[in-house]
């Protein structure tokens, strides 16, 4: 089970994101991972081919002004053409974001929803946001602790991952037009 991480925060391996994929990878070990930065990395017939070569993909970001990383926003521009190709159709597609305190569960929808229409498979309970606020609310006990996403979560999304990988499905994708997306149409 080969999952490839793509991360979307704007520090690369040096922030937030970082430290979380690091821990993820030594909790599970049972799962091959592959990591890109991002914020490092251009879009490239080799991300194309780790993207394609994985089973999965798990995409972190932190939030920041209310939008995901652009080193992820550069990526889905710059990867716009995957858009209903076989490569990427039905993968399954895993989401974490996190932030200080607001704005978060906002770009995991519309990251997720990004993710939907460009041809990826968003699995029950594959997506969560995890902020600083709940992290300190977690420190205390309370009965309301079980309604806030805890990092135990981002595992119960990796096992969804691995259960979605099990059924395929031979999707189908609507014709897109691969060419004359970036010309300029107004009159
Ligand atoms: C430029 C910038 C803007 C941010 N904007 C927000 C925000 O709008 N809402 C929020 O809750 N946190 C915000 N944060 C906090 C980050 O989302 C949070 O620290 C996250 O973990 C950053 O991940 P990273 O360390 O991998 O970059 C911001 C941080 C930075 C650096």
């Amino acid at each position: 089970m080969q999952i490839l991480i793509l991360n979307g925060s704007i520090h690369g391996d040096a922030g937030n994101c970082g430290l979380l994929i690091q821990e993820l990878r030594k909790t599970r070990k049972d799962i091959k991972w592959d990591l890109v930065n991002l914020a490092k990395t251009k879009f490239s017939s080799s991300l194309l081919k780790k993207i394609t070569q994985a089973d999965a993909i798990l995409c972190l970001t932190g939030t920041y002004w209310d939008s995901w990383g652009s080193p992820l926003q550069k990526l889905l521009e710059d990867a716009t053409d995957l858009e209903g190709r076989e490569e990427i159709v039905g993968k399954p597609m895993g989401v974490c974001v996190l932030m200080h305190s607001v704005g978060g569960k906002s770009i995991l929808s519309r990251l997720q929803g990004v993710f939907s229409t460009m041809g990826f498979l968003i699995p029950p309970m594959s997506g969560m946001t995890y902020s600083l606020s709940g992290q300190l609310a977690l420190k205390s006990k309370n009965q309301h602790a079980k309604d806030f996403w805890c990092l135990d979560d981002l595992e119960v999304i990796v096992d969804n991952l691995v259960l979605a990988t099990q059924s395929p499905i031979a999707w189908k994708s609507w014709p897109v037009d691969r060419k004359n997306f970036r010309k300029k149409w107004l009159k």
